[in-house]
């Protein structure tokens, strides 16, 4: 990170099933395998290109350490947003689902890396991936969700509060994901 990120942690109670609304010409998928990772580490180069507070690129054996390699990981819980036009083969958008605490003592689980590629933004996109893991996090029976983000990525902020996220005011157990 570069600057002096002021860190927002946020959460949402979940009170009802959460509904999962249609993009047209888009639809979800979970993480295929290895063959995924690529795409993956070229859509965050590309959804946080311009951010104010960038982030570094991460090698294929970070997004191991940081996703596939942790307690919580499952292919089931890395979803991407494609385009169903075969002509595009790039991703529009992916969130992970991950979770705090460790296997002996789960904590919450937490939005993970959403990013939605920067041609493709204000579709609806952002909202649909944040909907999908609501409703993974509902079937599982949890029923709050959290995240940590930067005052500084304005639409991230913008995009959690429209759907009911609320800014912790303690500072958090601190847990690692
Ligand atoms: C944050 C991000 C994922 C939003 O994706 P998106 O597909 O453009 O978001 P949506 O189209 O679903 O937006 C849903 C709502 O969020 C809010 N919102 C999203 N982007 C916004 C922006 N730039 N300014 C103001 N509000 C915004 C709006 O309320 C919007 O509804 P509306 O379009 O009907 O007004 C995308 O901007 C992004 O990838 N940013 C860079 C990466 C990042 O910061 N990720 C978050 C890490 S914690």
């Amino acid at each position: 990170m570069r600057g002096m990120p002021s860190v927002l942690q946020m959460r949402k109670n979940l009170v009802v099933p959460p509904s999962v609304a249609k993009v047209a010409g888009v639809r979800v998928r979970a993480f295929s395998g290895e063959v995924d990772i690529e795409p993956w580490l070229e859509l965050r180069r590309r959804a946080f290109a311009r951010a104010r507070v960038g982030v570094r690129e991460w090698t294929a054996e970070e997004f191991r350490q940081e996703l596939s390699g942790r307690w919580w990981w499952s292919q089931q819980r890395l979803w991407f947003a494609d385009s169903i036009d075969p002509a595009r083969h790039s991703p529009l958008g992916a969130i992970a689902c991950a979770q705090r605490g460790s296997a002996a003592e789960p904590g919450p689980p937490a939005v993970h890396w959403l990013m939605v590629d920067p041609a493709a933004r204000r579709q609806g996109i952002g909202r649909l991936l944040l909907a999908v893991l609501e409703r993974h996090c509902w079937e599982l029976g949890l029923r709050e969700v959290c995240l940590e983000t930067h005052a500084e990525w304005r639409a991230a902020v913008a995009l959690y509060r429209a759907t009911g996220y609320e800014e912790v005011i303690s500072a958090g157990d601190g847990s690692r994901f």
